[in-house]
């Protein structure tokens, strides 16, 4: 072997022992944390419980996650989702945030979730329910901390059919999160034998009810499955009350509807059953304690939307922790919290392979002000992830 050959393997041998051997630095710096939520319309109460949910996460940690302290940088979406690609984007292009935290509505969620692909920028879904999230946009450094929103609807019609109910209207926004909690409740309505005898929707975030809360009156189902959430399920459930509907057709709903909103609906709430991954009579220890901080905190009782923000908050402090605090180590990053379970205040979950919450679905009633637990509707509920290839 010539010397220059030797040289060369020597080399290289050298080189590789570097590689295996090179220590992962602790990353030390600022965290900028891009929150992209709605602080104003419909979905304004959201936006704000999700950012006290995470706050009061990192606060609980020191107001550090892997010693790295964190920054905030806040954009106000509007829940408008033509609004949305310029918005992430001053998040991602002005402002280099590390992380991009948002949103509630699936429009704009999904937005952000191709500016994330595209910039490779790290991105924990705290709401929005877009299916395709975790679907065909699903990518390794793309996670969420809530729900598709196949999934309420999916347990909701197993529910409906098993009380006996053959006729449902389904009513709701025109916009992905509307159109597939109906999709996941008719999959399994119908499998279960149940017939829709008519989707009714308007766009969003129009609450001018009135016109199909009279062909609801007409076509005289055996019952009603509605998504509403925010200021427009505190209209949707006065007026369905008001219009002599809830006397006579009982009103089915994913949870949004009645979650963060009692104080506001009163006793036109009163009884209504929805299924949804929270609840405020849970056994879980971990709630106990989440809920006493965070009223210590804000002064208010904490709704779904503040046990998700909360929860982002986790996954951040999970994936940081496994890479020293380096969010650019997106393989051990994933690594780590497709292995974690969650201690979130809902209840032990996972995150599995596309990173949506694998986790129970609940069937709640309500009572006064509160989502009272009457049982499990769907054990470790998964969403099927169509569609998504990693
Ligand atoms: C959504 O747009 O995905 C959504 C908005 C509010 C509550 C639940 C889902």
């Amino acid at each position: 072997m010539t010397l220059h050959r030797k040289q060369f393997i020597l080399g290289g041998i050298a080189a590789a022992c570097l590689a295996v051997a090179a220590p992962a630095f602790a990353q030390t710096g600022k965290l900028k944390v891009g929150l992209m939520l709605p602080y104003t319309g419909t979905f304004a109460a959201l936006g704000n419980a999700i950012e006290n949910g995470f706050r009061l996460y990192v606060d609980e940690q020191g107001g550090k996650l892997a010693g790295r302290e964190i920054e905030f940088v806040k954009v106000d979406d509007e829940s408008d989702p033509a609004k949305a690609t310029d918005n992430v984007n001053k998040l991602i292009k002005r402002d280099n945030v590390d992380v991009l935290v948002g949103t509630v509505h699936s429009g704009v969620a999904m937005a952000m979730a191709k500016a994330a692909k595209d910039s490779g920028t790290m991105l924990i879904v705290p709401n929005a329910g877009a299916d395709a999230v975790t679907g065909p946009m699903c990518a390794p450094h793309i996670f969420r901390s809530s729900f598709s929103n196949w999934q309420p609807g999916y347990a909701m019609g197993e529910v409906v059919a098993k009380r006996g109910h053959k006729k449902v209207v389904t009513i709701t926004w025109k916009y992905a999160a509307g159109d597939e909690s109906v999709g996941g409740f008719k999959e399994s309505f119908t499998k279960a034998g149940g017939t829709i005898v008519k989707e009714l929707s308007l766009p969003f975030p129009g609450v001018e009810f009135q016109a199909l809360l009279t062909e609801i009156a007409s076509l005289k189902p055996d019952a009603v499955y509605t998504f509403f959430a925010g200021g427009g399920a505190v209209k949707f459930v006065k007026d369905y009350a008001a219009a002599g509907l809830k006397k006579s057709i009982p009103l089915y709903g994913a949870g949004f509807l009645t979650d963060g909103t009692l104080a506001a609906q009163g006793a036109d709430a009163d009884g209504l059953m929805t299924t949804l991954h929270y609840g405020d009579s849970l056994e879980v220890p971990k709630d106990r304690t989440f809920r006493l901080n965070y009223a210590k905190a804000y002064k208010l009782q904490p709704d779904v939307y503040a046990v998700q923000g909360y929860d982002a908050a986790q996954i951040l402090g999970i994936g940081l922790a496994a890479t020293k605090g380096d969010v650019k180590n997106k393989a051990a990053f994933a690594a780590a919290v497709e292995k974690a379970r969650i201690e979130s205040p809902r209840g032990t979950y996972t995150l599995g392979k596309t990173h949506n919450p694998v986790q129970d679905i609940y069937l709640r009633q309500v009572s006064g002000k509160e989502n009272k637990l009457i049982g499990v509707a769907s054990k470790s509920l998964a969403d099927p992830g169509r569609g998504c290839r990693m």
